[in-house]
């Protein structure tokens, strides 16, 4: 990956798109094998039809060392045996923080350090922040797309085999006033 030089990056969030623009990455119902507690409600799902749950569109900044790459993403609204879609969720191996900023629609971000859960309730204008250490994973809490801006370290790495091997300390499900938490393992 290359430097880039100073530059604005524009959100058209109409479009859904940012330009200049970076890679971008759908995940469907497919990709998202071992996460939701239900395995037969996901295997359905992936047989009708694998809806898109959730898209990632970054800008060029690149992924090394002392940049400070960007990303929007859109889950969209949906459940599956009453789990609120979500996203994969990971730990950053090198331990590093990271920030999310509301953009549209009602989300929530779960954070799970390896003993405490925590919740941050996301919305428009709400920055969430992940401490070193945290894994993280955001859920749409509501009827519309949520999206939100992340600005994470270009060194920080993805791991996704934390959070199969972990869990998240807590589901988060579409209950009748709202979200509603059931341990991860049981359910
Ligand atoms: C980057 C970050 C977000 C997520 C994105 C998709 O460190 O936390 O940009 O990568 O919301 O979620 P995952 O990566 O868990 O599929
Ligand atoms: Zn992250």
């Amino acid at each position: 990956a290359l430097p880039v030089p100073p530059m604005s990056i524009r959100f058209d969030q109409s479009a859904g798109t940012l330009s200049p623009e970076g890679p971008t990455l759908t995940r469907r119902m497919s990709d998202l094998e071992g996460l939701f507690r239900d395995h037969a409600a996901w295997q359905k799902a992936v047989a009708d039809g694998d809806p898109v749950v959730y898209s990632v569109i970054s800008s060029p900044v690149p992924e090394i060392d002392r940049e400070l790459p960007q990303s929007i993403t859109t889950i969209q609204p949906g459940t599956t045996a009453g789990e609120l879609w979500m996203t994969k969720g990971h730990q950053h191996p090198n331990h590093q923080g990271e920030i999310y900023l509301g953009i549209s629609g009602r989300g929530g971000l779960l954070m799970f350090d390896g003993t405490e859960t925590r919740w941050v309730e996301m919305t428009p204008g709400t920055i969430g922040y992940m401490p070193p250490g945290w894994a993280h994973r955001s859920v749409n809490i509501g009827d519309e797309p949520y999206s939100f801006l992340a600005v994470y370290p270009g060194g920080a790495g993805h791991d996704y085999g934390w959070v199969l091997e972990h869990g998240m300390g807590l589901r988060a499900l579409s209950g009748t006033d709202g979200v509603e938490f059931v341990d991860y393992v049981e359910g």
